[in-house]
């Protein structure tokens, strides 16, 4: 183990095009300490190599597939004998098929709950006890507009997904609240990147700029990882259990 004056930030799906690889983007330039994971194993590398190029400090890339309870054990594990411990946890993996409830999959919606419910509640399950041993840390869990919107538009495997996501950050927040450690939860609306050209159809994203949006423009994935470092942040000391909407005036909650 090497020590580390950095905090140590895990995050999960961080190597794609989207909010994950700006959340380890944003963190590496807060001067975290970050493990990259995500199920791709050669962009998981790559990012890694392009952070260490660019700060010129050692960032961890670890192939991971958060569905794998056992291996997201062997991920925090190695985590904690690389730097010690954790003091920050994203789990921004997320997934989704859009098709109608009456005719939807079991197939898709059990792999929309792995991924999205079961991939967050085993990334909490094998951190916590190591941030408690540690003392204290923060955690931010990527949830959606989904979990609150009334529409059919994102399909009720990953509505429901998500809303569980909400509800497991209010209450791991009050389980974890003595030791130190926050929870909350972010739901994002529209947050374009290219691929999601495969998941949704055209005329979602038509005029949603100019018609649903109250700035004039869809969200950035660095709009969401903006609000993850503050949420990781001792700025954000007194803000737990917490689930904060970021849609651009699309959906305000609370
Ligand atoms: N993009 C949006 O408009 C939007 C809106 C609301 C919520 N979200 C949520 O934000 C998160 C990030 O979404 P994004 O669209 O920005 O994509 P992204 O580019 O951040 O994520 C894609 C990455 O996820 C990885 N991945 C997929 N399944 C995985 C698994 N089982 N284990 C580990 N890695 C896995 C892929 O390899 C890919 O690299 C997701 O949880 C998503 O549900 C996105």
């Amino acid at each position: 183990m090497t020590t580390s004056p950095r905090k140590v930030a895990f995050v999960t799906a961080g190597a794609g095009a989207g909010i994950g690889s700006a959340i380890v983007r944003e963190l590496a330039s807060q001067e975290y300490d970050v493990v990259i994971t995500d199920a791709h194993e050669r962009r998981c590398h790559e990012l890694a190599q392009t952070l260490q190029d660019t700060y010129d400090r050692e960032f961890l890339a670890i192939p991971l597939d958060v569905t794998d309870f056992d291996g997201v054990k062997d991920a925090v594990d190695q985590v904690v004998a690389w730097r010690g411990g954790v003091d920050a946890l994203v789990n921004s993996a997320g997934w989704t098929k859009l098709q109608p409830l009456i005719e939807m999959e079991r197939e898709t919606w059990l792999r929309t709950i792995d991924v999205d419910l079961n991939g967050t509640f085993n990334c909490l399950r094998h951190v916590l006890p190591v941030m408690i041993t540690r003392g204290g840390g923060s955690v931010v869990n990527i949830s959606s507009i989904a979990a609150w919107e009334t529409s059919t538009e994102h399909g009720v495997a990953y509505s429901a997904a998500k809303a569980g996501v909400t509800a497991l950050t209010r209450v791991a927040a009050a389980e974890v609240g003595e030791h130190g450690i926050r929870v909350n939860a972010i739901a994002p609306g529209l947050i374009y990147n290219d691929f999601l050209l495969k998941v949704y159809p055209e005329e979602f994203f038509e005029g949603y700029a100019e018609r649903r949006s109250r700035v004039g423009r869809v969200g950035k994935p660095e709009d969401v990882a903006a609000l993850t470092s503050f949420l990781l942040s001792d700025r954000a000391g007194y803000i737990t259990g917490e689930t904060y909407g970021i849609s651009g005036g699309v959906l305000p909650h609370g």
